[in-house]
C-alpha cells in the first residue's frame, strides 16, 4: 500500500521534487519516542471510546512496544519516502499488525494534534536537561565565589574603573541571572503542560475520545487545550522556549566576554586551566579561550533561531499551515548547541585560576575610592552636590602630581575644601570601602555572605 497518510485523492505520487522539499523525517525523527507515546495513549482512548476491542488494544501496544524496540536499535528508520516522523511510525506498526488491525490507530487523530503534543513534550524535557546544565554551572560559579569570599577587585561601568567590589559578589551577579533563567524555564513549562491531542486536524474529534485521559496518560499536569485550533495553530510556547535559550545565550556571552579580557596578559585576573583552553596552530605560545569565544559566537546563533522562528510565525492564519513545520530545527538546534556548550562552560569556569593578587592590587586603582570621599563629606553633613564636587577635586589634583588618593597630604586636603579633613583617610582603603556598602545586596562581606546563603538555599529547591 500508499505510505503516505493522504494519496487516494490523488492520481500521481509526489514528484521527487516535491517530497525533497516536503520531507521533515531528517530532522523531526528525534521526536520518534514521543510520538510512539502519543500513539499508546491515542490506542488507549479509541479502546475506552468502544473503536479497539481489549484484545485489539493489547495487540496495538505490543506492536507500538515492538516498534519502539525496533527504532530504539536501529532497526527501524523513517525514510524520506515516509515525509515525516508520524508517517514512518505508522509504516512501521502496519507492517507489524497488518492493515486491518494497524490501520486503526489513525481515527481521530491528525499530524497536526500530533506534532503541537510532541514537540511539547520534547522541549519540556530538554528544559529540564538544560535546566539541570544551568544548576551545574551555578554550582561552579558559587564554588567560585566560596573559595575567593574575601578577594576585592576593580568594579567597573563603562569598562573603567568604578568603585572596589568583592570577586564573590561579581560571581554572584552571574548567579542571579542564571537563576532568573531557570525560573524562566520552570514558568514556561507550567504554561506548556496542556496537551493539545485531541483537536484533531484543527476541530475536534466525533469519535468521543477523551483529551484528558490523553493528556493525563502523557504527562500533562494541566490537562488538554481548551479550543483545537490552537491546541494545533499555536507556537507561542516554541517561541517563548527560543526566546529562554537565546537569553541563556547572551548571559552566558556576557560571563564569556568577562573570562576573554580577564584572560588577557593586560588584565592577568584568572588562567584557564590547560583542558579547557585551545592552543594555535603557528603560534607555539598561544593559550586560547576557545570555549568562552564559542559562547559569545553561539549566542548570535540562538538570538538567530528565535528571530527566524517568529518571522516563520508573524501573520500566519489559523490553523494549521505547513510553514509551521520550520518551528523545529531552529529550536532543536537551540537546546543542542546549549548542550554540547554549557558542560564545556561549566569546566571552564569550575577549573580556572583567580589571580587574587592581581585583583586586589588593581582593586583601589583609577581613583575607584572618589565615592567614598563623597560618601564620607555627606555623613559630615555636606550636600552630596558639593561633596560629588570636592571628590572631583581630589581626583584632579591627583592627576595633576600622578599620585593616588591616598597619598593626598593634609594641607592639599584642606586646600581642596575646609570640609576635607585628615580623618577622611579613615575611608580611603578597599577594605573599608566594601565593609561600608553592608545594605541588602551590597558589596559588604557581610552581605555577600547573606546573598550567598540565600543562593545556596535557592539551588538546592530548585
Ligand atoms: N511535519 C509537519 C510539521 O512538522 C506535521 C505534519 C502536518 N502536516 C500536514 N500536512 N498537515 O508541522
Amino acid at each position: 500500500g500508499d505510505v503516505r497518510l493522504w494519496g487516494a485523492r490523488f492520481a500521481d505520487g509526489p514528484a521527487e521534487a516535491l517530497a525533497n522539499l516536503s520531507a521533515s523525517v531528517h530532522f523531526d525523527w528525534r521526536l520518534a519516542p514521543y510520538d510512539l507515546a502519543g500513539s499508546r495513549a491515542h490506542a488507549r482512548v479509541l479502546h475506552k471510546a468502544g473503536l479497539l476491542t481489549a484484545d485489539e488494544l493489547q495487540r496495538m501496544i505490543a506492536g507500538l512496544d515492538q516498534l519502539e524496540a525496533d527504532v530504539a536499535d536501529g532497526s527501524f528508520v523513517g525514510t524520506i519516502a515516509d515525509e515525516d516522523c508520524h508517517t514512518a511510525l505508522e509504516r512501521g506498526l502496519l507492517e507489524r499488525l497488518g492493515p486491518d488491525l494497524g490501520g486503526k490507530l489513525r481515527a481521530g487523530r491528525s499530524r497536526n494534534d500530533q506534532i503541537a503534543t510532541l514537540f511539547r513534550m520534547y522541549l519540556r524535557d530538554h528544559a529540564r536537561i538544560i535546566g539541570g546544565l544551568i544548576a551545574e554551572l551555578q554550582d561552579a560559579l558559587v564554588g567560585l565565589a566560596e573559595a575567593h569570599a574575601d578577594v576585592a577587585m576593580p568594579g567597573r561601568t563603562h569598562l573603567q574603573h568604578a568603585q572596589p567590589v568583592l570577586f564573590a559578589h561579581h560571581m554572584l551577579a552571574h548567579v542571579q541571572s542564571l537563576s532568573r533563567d531557570a525560573e524562566r524555564l520552570r514558568q514556561w513549562d507550567t504554561r506548556t503542560a496542556v496537551s493539545p491531542y485531541g483537536s484533531g486536524a484543527l476541530a475536534g474529534s466525533s469519535l468521543g475520545l477523551d483529551p484528558e485521559a490523553v493528556a493525563a496518560d502523557l504527562g500533562f499536569e494541566r490537562g488538554s487545550v481548551g479550543n483545537s485550533i490552537d491546541g494545533t495553530a499555536s507556537r507561542d510556547f516554541v517561541a517563548e522556549f527560543a526566546f529562554i535559550t537565546a537569553m541563556i545565550g547572551v548571559n552566558l556571552s556576557r560571563i564569556a566576554e568577562e573570562i576573554i579580557i580577564w584572560n588577557t596578559k593586560e588584565f592577568s585576573f584568572v588562567t584557564l586551566h590547560d583542558a579547557f583552553s585551545t592552543g594555535s596552530s603557528i603560534m607555539p605560545q598561544k593559550k586560547n579561550p576557545d570555549i568562552a569565544e564559542l559562547a559569545r559566537g553561539k549566542s548570535g546563533r540562538l538570538i538567530g533561531n528565535l528571530t527566524g522562528l517568529m518571522a516563520t510565525l508573524k501573520a500566519l492564519p489559523l490553523a494549521y499551515n505547513r510553514d509551521l513545520q520550520e518551528d523545529k530545527e531552529p529550536v532543536f538546534d537551540s537546546c543542542d548547541q546549549l548542550e554540547v556548550l554549557l558542560p564545556a562552560f561549566t569546566g571552564m569556569m569550575a577549573t580556572l585560576t583567580v589571580n587574587r593578587e592581581r585583583m586586589e592590587a588593581l582593586a583601589p586603582a583609577g581613583f575607584s575610592l572618589a565615592t567614598d570621599i563623597a560618601e564620607w563629606l555627606v555623613k559630615q553633613g555636606v550636600p552630596f552636590r558639593v561633596a560629588h564636587e570636592v571628590a572631583g577635586g581630589c581626583v584632579k589634583e591627583c592627576e595633576a602630581h600622578g599620585i593616588e588618593l591616598d597619598q593626598l597630604t593634609d594641607e592639599q586636603f584642606a586646600k581642596i575644601s575646609e570640609h576635607l579633613k585628615p580623618e577622611v583617610r579613615t575611608v580611603l582603603n578597599v577594605k573599608g570601602a566594601l565593609a561600608s556598602r553592608n545594605g541588602r545586596g551590597g558589596t559588604a562581606p557581610s552581605a555577600v555572605a547573606a546573598q550567598l546563603a540565600e543562593v545556596k538555599a535557592d539551588l538546592r529547591v530548585q
